[in-house]
């Protein structure tokens, strides 16, 4: 929490889903750039919302709504294009980027890796192959370098059960794989080893002056009840279950406690454990609904509770428990790096009206600070997404931003959520 002089309130997006400018200022393809027919309605991350040549106006309205802190990624795309080639036009973006936020008060929470692999990476393996950790520390050092002045906040990932998971096991994601899984060795070590190695070459090269994290996919379990037992019976579902374990303490265990899960007992030697579990400063938690569908679907049903578009529970306590059971057992500050709702926005001339997200975030954000008055340390809310923008493979269907895009003019349209959460963000919260 020291290292945290202010609670970081603002909103996150990523570099593919949000830049487009696909193949300008010299960046090199990504696996997302060749995703072809896996992307819906034959959509693409070309374009995106061209946030590439917008920030400035996207800074703006950041600015307007009283952000502190924005949360975003850098595309390893732009600044790696080729073994041993770096492109100082990729660094100057995001060099231009963290200064108008500086600029506007704004505090740069910077995500090394959203999921961006240049293809040239993956044409050597991936992550399957044990070089990709040099390939990661080398881009680590070269976007540390040059933006360490102005970044003091970096995350190392962006949900590692994504990308390993559904990039190399379901095949959902890019690169879309199908790989032998022998306990994740391959995959899922690397992307440890490259996590712990990355946190000790930050705090070298920032001399300490950062806070390092990651963000984790988290989802957990809400207790039937508030009685101990009940509480108690939901923390073990939530890292002992194998969807618990699946979700949270297979990736967290490793990093934030040194041991390995029954998973990956085999995958990590105790030197392995060691490297993985370099000390970090907070957990970001990406949070959008509760594991307890997965576990009893019909009783969740019964309680018709409402869905976003993409057919998601919206249960608000889920964002109070995980925030709970990730500080309870692993003891470490937590942000919530990511939560937000998708609709079927429609803008109408200059405006977007868009109550359900409104209410959306006064229930969750209730929720939040029900563990902050607790005492739990958390560090920041960081809502998904300020922008409507590029959902992967459900493409641009999805709105979750709090400003509408207008994809055929890329005009941006405040929605009325944006103004409440301003007014919530001014109240520290506690806006009713
Ligand atoms: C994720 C990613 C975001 C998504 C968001 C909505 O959590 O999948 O971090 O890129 O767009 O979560 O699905």
């Amino acid at each position: 929490m020291d290292r945290f002089n202010r609670f970081y309130w603002g909103a996150a997006s990523s570099a593919t889903q949000i830049e487009g400018a696909w193949n300008e200022g010299g960046k090199c393809a990504s696996i997302w750039d060749n995703a072809g027919k896996h992307i819906k309605n034959g959509e693409n991350c070309y374009e995106a919302c061209d946030h590439f040549h917008r920030y400035r106006e996207d800074v703006a309205i950041m600015k307007e709504l009283g952000f502190n802190s924005y949360r975003f990624s850098i595309n390893p795309c732009r600044i790696m294009t080729a073994e041993n080639a770096i492109n100082e036009k990729g660094l100057d973006f995001y060099r231009d980027l963290v200064k108008e936020l500086r600029a506007n008060d704004i505090e740069p929470l910077c995500t090394l890796y959203h999921w961006d692999l240049p293809q040239w990476v993956q044409d050597k393996g991936g992550w399957k192959n044990d070089w990709i950790q040099e390939w990661y520390l080398e881009y680590v050092r070269t976007v540390v370098s040059a933006l360490k002045d102005d970044v003091k906040v970096w995350m190392t990932f962006n949900e590692p059960q994504m990308f390993i998971m559904m990039g190399y096991v379901t095949g959902s994601s890019a690169p879309f794989k199908h790989e032998v899984f022998s306990f994740r060795k391959h995959h899922l070590r690397n992307m440890l080893m490259a996590h712990g190695r990355a946190v000790r070459l930050i705090r070298e090269l920032t001399e300490g002056d950062c806070s390092i994290g990651i963000a984790m996919a988290s989802s957990t379990f809400i207790p039937h009840s508030e009685s101990e037992q009940d509480i108690q019976f939901a923390r073990k579902q939530s890292f002992e279950s194998i969807v618990g374990e699946g979700s949270n303490s297979l990736y967290m265990d490793p990093i934030a406690l040194g041991r390995a899960t029954p998973m990956l007992r085999r995958a990590l030697s105790r030197e392995d454990l060691k490297i993985i579990s370099e000390p970090i400063d907070f957990i970001g938690v990406n949070v959008y609904q509760p594991s307890n569908p997965i576990i009893d679907k019909k009783a969740y049903e019964a309680e018709n509770r409402p869905k976003s578009s993409l057919g998601w529970v919206v249960d608000e306590r889920c964002l109070y428990w995980t925030i709970r059971h990730y500080w309870e057992r692993y003891q470490l500050p937590v942000m919530v790096t990511e939560n937000g709702i998708s609709l079927d926005d429609t803008a109408e001339g200059d405006e977007c009206h868009d109550p359900e997200r409104t209410d959306f975030l006064r229930k969750f954000i209730s929720s939040m600070m029900r563990a902050v008055d607790e005492k739990i340390p958390v560090v920041g809310y960081q809502y998904w997404s300020i922008m409507d923008n590029f959902e992967w493979c459900e493409g641009y269907g999805p709105r979750f931003g709090l400003v509408h895009i207008d994809y055929e003019t890329q005009k941006r349209t405040v929605k009325d959520s944006a103004r409440y959460y301003a007014s919530m963000i001014a109240s520290d919260g506690r806006t009713q």
